[in-house]
Order: structure tokens, then C-alpha cells, then sequence
């Protein structure tokens, strides 16, 4: 029986599309067993209403310290760092929602509308830069990357002199033989402390005033959280505005509407989010028996939600005009991204204005080679080479 379960889908032959393999997995059922790297076995939600069931159910942990909790691809077990007890993702509650209630104030509509103006000027002058040297240029290098990195660190308060180490280092989070997290932590451990000494502009400095002062928050945990920020911050997005600019430009009638009406920006925003769902993969563990679908899951098993797999339910074709009203691309429930409203922010400013200013824009090479990143969880370039 056992060696009838297929293996976790995870490899993206098409850079647009869900894992190879989503088709077959889907036909076994929205909720039905994969073989995870270690040879474990894990259910795999692949139905929207199951997956959206799932991560609003109280009886799942996020908590990856918990033995046994599912690892669906082999690099996150080598590199699983020792001090990763303040990351929101991987907490539940209680803690999960003291350390979601000191950072949420500074991700709500109202705070991410103010910073737009901050949002547009980034994006000018990197457009201004990239227009100014090209063509051809590198839009991941020139503009995917530094607009959420910039942004980013100016909410955060982290020097953006520093980029090159903290791109470098979430770029190679997943190596196999790397440190690059412990490094990285390192890192924001240091600038705490220096903002400790000498305090700064930003969200860091105020969790330091608000909470670590009040004795609410830990050193560890401060410098723990901020680099999942800094991490999140910029690495999603930046991949966002790469495939998301690729996606359009190999679908010329979408991106005529797109230009045809600046207003239409929000709403294909959305269905490139669903339709490329790069964080397609999300991981969870049964703390208890779970009725989904037509099986039970049992307490201790693993689950992943393959919210890939579960946006395109309902359509696999591209239409922004038409965005699917409850798409997981940023997740579900508790853990859904504290970042989505800069997320939209970003990428909705980011298209408008790239693709007004450069109406020429085009790929330079086929889209099957732009080079891809290997990293299977989280799906992206590692660059994108354009031309006008
Ligand atoms: C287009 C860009 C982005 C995408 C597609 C994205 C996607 C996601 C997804 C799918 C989750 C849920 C993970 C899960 O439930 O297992 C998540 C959580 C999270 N995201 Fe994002 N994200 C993006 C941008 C950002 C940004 C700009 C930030 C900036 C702070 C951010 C910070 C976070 C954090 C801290 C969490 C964990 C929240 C929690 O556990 O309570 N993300 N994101």
C-alpha cells in the first residue's frame, strides 16, 4: 500500500505554474497522502474550501520544533536553525499572538497608505536609475529586488548599506551546507544592540522603546523577529515583481488591459498573486484528529496545504479582470501574511509605474531561460534579463 503514495510535489518545471505532478495529486482527492524527502508520509490538501478549512483550524501547531512535524524538502532539516522560538510562523498561540499584537499595528491599511508616497519615490528613482543605464538591463538586480529591500529597511530602520549581506544571506537560507540564518540573526542581533546604544528611526526602534524597554520582548526574541521581517520583507516581493512582470509579458492581451487602465493594477495584482501562489507549500501538524475531506487526519500528522495546488481550483487561466475572491497566496487564519498590505502596496505601485514608463518592455531572452531559483518552497529568478 505504502509505496503507492506519490512524492510531495514540489519541483516547478514551469516557473507560472503549481508543482509538476498537481494534476495527479488533485485527482486522488483534496485531501490525500504524499511520501515526504525523509521517507515519511504527510497529508497534502489540494481542495480550496479543505485548504481554507485547515489553516482556520485551532488543531493544527505551526510550532516546528514539535517532534515530528513535517519537513517537506531536505534542505530545511540540515539547516534548521537552533534559535528560531520568536518567528511568527513558526509559534502558535500564546506566544504567536504576543509577538503578532506588537508588530500588527504597523502593517494595517491606514499605516501602509501613508507609506505609499515613501513607496512611489523608491520606485521612481530605481525606474529613473535603470532607464538612465539601459537598455538592456537586469529588472531583478536594477528593480524587482531593491524596491522592497529599500522599503523594508526604512520600516524596519535597518541600514540599507547593508543589503548586499542580507540579500546575499536570504538568498542562500537553504543552502545545504549553510549559515546563512545564524548569520543573519547575528546580524540583527548587533544592530539591536546598537540601537539599544543609539536609537533610530523605524519599527525596530520602537519594538525596542514600546516593548523590549517594558520587558514585553527579549533580546533574542527582538532580533529573532526582525529578521524574519527583513527576510519576508523583501524576498516574496521581489519575486512577485519578477514573475509577476514575466507573467504578463508573455500574456500580451492581459498586459493591454493591465496599461489600457491604471484603475484594473489592483485587481490583476490579485490574480498574479493567485495564479503564481509562490509560497505554494505551507506546513502544519494535527494536534489533535481532524475530519477533512473524506479522511481523518490523525493527531501528529503532518499536513501541508498546497495553496498552489488549491488557487487554481477554480480556473487555470490568467484573467485580470477577474481575480478569485479568496485566494491563499498570502495564506489563511492566523499566520496569514502580516505583510500583505505592503505586498500590494509594493507590487501595485511597482507595475503602474513600470509599465507606463517603459510601454516597450519586453524579455530579452525566451522565457525557458530566465534562470530559475532552485529553492523549491518559494519560487523565483535569479535574474531577469529585459529590454525595451
Ligand atoms: C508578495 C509578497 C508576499 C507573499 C506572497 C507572502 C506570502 C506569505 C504566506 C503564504 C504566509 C503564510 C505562511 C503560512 O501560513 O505558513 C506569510 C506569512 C508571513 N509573511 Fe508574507 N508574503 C509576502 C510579503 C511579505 C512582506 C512584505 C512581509 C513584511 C513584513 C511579510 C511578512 C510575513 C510574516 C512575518 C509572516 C508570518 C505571519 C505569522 O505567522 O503570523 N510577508 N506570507
Amino acid at each position: 500500500m505504502t509505496d503507492t503514495i506519490p512524492d510531495l510535489p514540489v519541483t516547478r518545471s514551469c516557473p507560472f505554474d503549481p508543482p509538476d505532478g498537481a494534476a495527479e495529486q488533485r485527482e486522488r482527492g483534496p485531501v490525500a497522502q504524499v511520501r515526504l524527502p525523509d521517507d515519511s508520509t504527510a497529508w497534502l490538501v489540494t481542495g480550496h474550501a479543505e485548504a481554507r478549512a485547515l489553516l482556520a483550524d485551532p488543531r493544527v501547531s505551526s510550532d516546528r520544533g514539535r517532534p515530528g512535524f513535517p519537513v517537506p524538502v531536505a534542505a530545511l532539516a540540515r539547516n534548521r536553525p537552533t534559535n528560531m522560538n520568536a518567528t511568527l510562523i513558526a509559534n502558535d498561540p500564546p506566544v504567536h499572538t504576543r509577538l503578532r499584537r506588537m508588530v500588527i499595528p504597523s502593517f494595517t491599511v491606514r499605516k501602509i497608505a501613508a507609506l505609499k508616497p515613501k513607496i512611489e519615490r523608491i520606485v521612481t528613482e530605481r525606474l529613473d536609475a535603470m532607464i538612465a543605464a539601459g537598455p538592456p538591463a537586469d529588472l531583478l538586480a536594477d528593480f524587482a529586488l531593491p524596491v522592497p529591500s529599500t522599503v523594508i529597511c526604512e520600516l524596519l530602520g535597518v541600514p540599507y548599506s547593508d543589503h548586499e549581506f542580507f540579500e546575499e544571506q536570504s538568498r542562500r537560507r537553504l543552502d545545504a551546507d549553510g549559515d546563512a540564518i545564524l548569520k543573519l540573526i547575528t546580524y540583527l542581533h548587533d544592530l539591536v544592540a546598537k540601537k539599544i546604544e543609539n536609537p533610530g528611526e523605524g519599527l525596530l526602534d520602537d519594538l525596542i522603546a514600546e516593548q523590549l524597554a517594558e520587558g514585553r520582548l527579549d533580546h533574542d526574541e527582538l532580533a529573532t523577529m526582525g529578521m524574519v521581517m527583513l527576510i519576508a520583507g523583501h524576498d516574496t516581493t521581489a519575486n512577485m515583481i519578477s514573475l509577476g512582470t514575466m507573467l504578463l509579458l508573455s500574456n500580451p492581451d492581459q498586459l493591454a488591459k493591465v496599461r489600457a487602465d491604471e484603475a484594473a493594477v489592483p485587481a490583476a495584482v490579485e490574480e498574479l498573486l493567485r495564479y503564481l501562489t509562490i509560497a505554494g507549500t505551507l506546513t502544519r501538524q494535527a494536534t489533535e484528529d481532524i475530519e477533512l475531506g473524506d479522511v481523518t487526519i490523525k493527531a501528529g500528522d503532518g499536513v501541508l496545504v498546497a495553496s498552489a495546488i488549491a488557487n487554481r481550483e477554480e480556473s487555470d487561466e490568467l484573467d485580470v479582470e477577474h481575480p478569485m475572491r479568496h485566494h491563499l497566496a498570502f495564506g489563511f487564519g492566523i499566520h496569514q501574511c502580516l505583510g500583505q498590505n505592503l505586498a500590494r502596496a509594493e507590487l501595485e505601485i511597482a507595475f503602474t509605474q513600470l509599465f507606463r514608463r517603459i510601454p516597450t518592455l519586453r524579455l530579452a531572452v525566451p522565457v525557458d531561460e530566465v534562470p530559475r531559483r532552485p529553492m523549491a518552497l518559494l519560487s523565483g529568478v535569479t535574474e531577469l534579463p529585459v529590454t525595451w
